[in-house]
């Protein structure tokens, strides 16, 4: 199959074969063509040239495509009940409200999610609700399901509910696609590899063989250098901003965290400990019931993010799609959106500088557009969030930049590049704060780490000798639950 989108090829011949059973991995760059090769593959775009070919259905319930895809689609202002009912199949039938809560709650279980049916789904956490549409997905014993980036949001426990459930798929006869920058979890998954480059298919063939480094160097067409720069020399004992004893009403309890200039502090736990919660109060976004935010010492009062970025304080949230982008503005608007003092200096407009500097950014990450003009919902999602962390490189007089999940769906070459302007920025003086569902990355990139168990803190580390054990230890409670 073959689609283009202007002049951007974004699939130019592809052919593979999936068989019922089996677990194929898709993989590729930022950009290199995965989403629309899976939506020419369910049918939700129309290929320019080529065709799918199905088998008979041999199951008395003919075929069933089911897909996850990479951006979230629930609907924030219902509940979680409601939205895996609003596709159900056969829509039109009126269901009671109770028959609909019992067999969300049954789609839940089976998964293995303990998230409450009447939450509304904007209160649960990013990873929560990737896990009710997976689980949406999964409850229809798909016979082919196609994996979009499903643990972009995902911690460890969770990811293994996934994996459990394809298992359990596959082991009945389900094709399942999965879609994935985490390369370990490939390998953990899948029988078969299909890689594309640029579009064009690069390997169609086993995983079997393969190292993380030749699948990486498959894909990317080179080799690669180390993933995680060097970490600071030492820990600075004056915190840049901190947060004391602060409260907020059953999500976190006296909590105080110190984040010194110079350094990066991670700030973990399993989902839905209070992390977020942390990254939001220091971004401004949500303001603590007691206890206070201090600057140098000095207590300070945020009435919303854009004051918090008046202060120099960034942040990059852990959905883009929410409350990052601005999905129809451009490469350029979205990249400059917190920059006006560094590119129209002295409030005079100067599209030639902006050009400049978006571009600097753009070769700098490695961000794959058409034009500076081009509107980032037509990027690729890993694509989108290079422009999403990037916006804060272009802020002068940065001091604090928090991010929340900021490599989510991002390939794994500009992973090494994001985390070394993170070290630079870090290197140059920002307090750098991340709150991350990628283990690998809380370890590598950051200098000491905070450990989040039920709203209160369960230890404090340094990065540089502790291991994935010890944080899971303080994370399920540490010495304080025993
Ligand atoms: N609707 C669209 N309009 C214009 N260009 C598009 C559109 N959808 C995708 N593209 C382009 O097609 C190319 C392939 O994008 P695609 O989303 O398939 O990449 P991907 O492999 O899924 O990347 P990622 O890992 O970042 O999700 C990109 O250059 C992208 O900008
Ligand atoms: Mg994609």
């Amino acid at each position: 199959m073959s689609r283009s989108f202007g002049a951007t090829r974004a699939v130019q011949d592809i052919s593979f074969t999936i068989a019922p059973g089996e677990v194929l991995a898709l993989v590729g760059e930022n950009g290199a063509g995965k989403s629309t090769l899976m939506n020419l593959l369910v049918g939700a775009l129309e290929p320019d040239t080529g065709s799918v070919r199905v088998a008979p259905p041999s199951g008395p319930h003919g075929r069933r495509v089911a897909m996850v895809h990479q951006e979230l689609s629930l609907f924030d202002n219902l509940t979680v009940a409601e939205n895996l009912e609003l596709d159900r199949e056969g829509g039109g039938a009126v269901v009671s409200e109770r028959a609909s809560r019992a067999s969300a709650r049954s789609v839940l279980e089976h998964l293995g999610v303990d998230v409450s049916v009447d939450a509304t789904v904007g209160s649960l956490t990013v990873g929560q609700r990737q896990l009710v549409e997976i689980a949406k997905a999964v409850s229809v014993s798909p016979t082919l399901l196609i994996l979009d980036e499903p643990t972009s949001s995902l911690e460890g426990p969770q990811v293994a509910l996934l994996f459990a459930a394809v298992r359990r798929l596959a082991a009945a006869g389900t094709a399942v696609v999965f879609v994935s920058h985490r390369t370990e979890e490939l390998f953990e998954l899948c029988d078969r590899l299909l890689v594309m480059r640029d579009g064009v298919q690069v390997e169609f063939g086993p995983l079997a063989g393969h190292t993380r480094a030749s699948l990486v160097e498959s894909m990317v067409g080179r080799e690669t250098s180390t993933l995680y720069p060097g970490r600071a020399p030492s820990l600075p004992p004056e915190p840049e901003i901190e947060l004391v004893d602060v409260s907020l009403a059953g999500r976190l309890h006296g909590v105080s965290l110190s984040f010194p200039a110079g350094a990066v502090t991670a700030v973990t736990g399993l989902d839905g400990h209070g992390q977020t919660e942390v990254a939001e109060i220091l971004a401004g976004a949500t303001r603590p019931a007691s206890g206070t935010v201090a600057v140098h010492g000095v207590p300070v009062r945020f009435s919303g993010p854009r004051a918090a970025v008046r202060r120099g304080i960034g942040y990059v949230p852990p959905d883009r799609r929410l409350d990052g982008l601005l999905l129809d503005g451009s490469v350029a608007a979205n990249a400059t959106l917190a920059a006006a003092p560094r590119v129209h200096p002295r409030g005079v407009r100067s599209p030639r500088r902006e050009r400049r500097v978006v571009q600097g950014l753009v070769q700098r990450l490695a961000i794959k557009a058409s034009s500076l003009h081009q509107p980032v919902v037509e990027l690729s999602g890993g694509n989108q969030q290079k422009v999403l962390v990037g916006r804060w490189l272009l802020v002068p007089g940065l001091r604090v930049l928090v991010l929340n999940d900021p490599t989510r769906g991002v390939d794994v070459g500009s992973r090494a590049q994001i985390y070394a302007v993170v070290r630079d920025l870090a290197a140059s003086g920002v307090a750098v704060v991340l709150v991350s569902t990628d283990m690998q990355e809380t370890l590598g990139l950051s200098d000491q780490i905070y450990v989040l168990y039920s709203g209160r803190v369960s230890g404090r580390l340094l990065a540089a000798d502790a291991t994935e054990r010890d944080v899971m230890h303080h994370a399920m409670g540490g010495d304080a639950r025993a």
